[in-house]
């Protein structure tokens, strides 16, 4: 059994990739700068995803995959007024472009093969108005292709969902005011961020165990500061 995982090197990646190594996957990372150690059972590939041929050749050479995860993603403290268009082109590509067209690549692969499950990294960010005006549509884009993917796929076995967690303590957050975090925080149930363990091992669940009927929908872990 193999897996795909974007930035599955760090933060919230590595604690999926360990995840699924531990469920007994062959797990391959692509990401910029890898890990020093990989544990047993992760293949690290030197990919940025902002470049899609490249993804997709790597993606090509490791082959037929049961699971993919699209998790590698970024967040600018940018204004939506201090964004160029590269900037903006460049956010777009790491997190929604190559997701989508990688993830309608491995579909067409998992369809053929009687299925397979992708699962996406939403965020809060693309249901609230993000401050971070590119990341916000990032993140609502892939919402919405997991669903038609879920929709174009699903009769042939693939399942595709996403996740959308509210803040997680990752590098990712060093970005973020501090007032804004104890404000986000504050507004918990539990007074507390929901962990990166948390969020594998939900996406974990979506992408193994998790009923066939749960396609092209999102789980939302923010411990209720955000109903829908
Ligand atoms: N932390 C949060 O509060 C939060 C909340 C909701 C959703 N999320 C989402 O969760 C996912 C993981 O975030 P995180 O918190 O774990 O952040 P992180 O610690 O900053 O990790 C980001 C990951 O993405 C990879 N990455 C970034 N740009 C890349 C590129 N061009 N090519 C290949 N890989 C790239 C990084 O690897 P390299 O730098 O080595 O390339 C790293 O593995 C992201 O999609 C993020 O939007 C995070």
């Amino acid at each position: 059994m193999k897996a795909i995982i974007t930035g599955g090197n760090r933060g919230i990646g590595l604690e999926i990739s360990k995840r699924l190594i531990a469920l007994g996957y062959e797990v391959h990372v692509l990401s910029r700068s890898g890990i020093s150690t990989p544990p047993e059972g992760l293949f690290s590939w030197a990919a940025d995803v902002s470049d899609y041929e490249q993804t997709i050749q790597i993606a090509d050479k490791i082959g037929p995959v049961n699971i993919l995860i699209n998790n590698a993603g970024i967040m600018n403290a940018k204004t939506a007024s201090d964004y160029n268009q590269d900037e903006i082109l460049h956010i777009l590509n790491v997190n929604l472009i190559t997701s989508v067209r990688l993830s309608v690549r491995l579909a067409e692969q998992m369809a053929n093969n009687g299925g397979g499950r992708i699962v996406s990294m939403g965020s809060i960010a693309g249901e609230i108005g993000h401050p971070d005006i590119w990341y916000g549509i990032s993140k609502a884009g892939i919402t919405n292709a997991m669903r038609s993917i879920a929709r174009a796929f699903g009769l042939k076995g693939v399942i595709a969902n996403s996740v959308a967690p509210g803040p997680i303590d990752t590098a990712m957050m060093k970005n973020i005011p501090q007032d804004r975090k104890d404000r986000l925080k504050a507004a918990t149930i539990r007074q507390r961020f929901c962990t990166a363990e948390e969020v594998a091992k939900t996406v974990c669940w979506l992408a193994t165990d998790a009923p066939e009927c749960i396609n092209g929908e999102v789980i939302d872990l923010n411990n209720g500061t955000n109903y829908r």
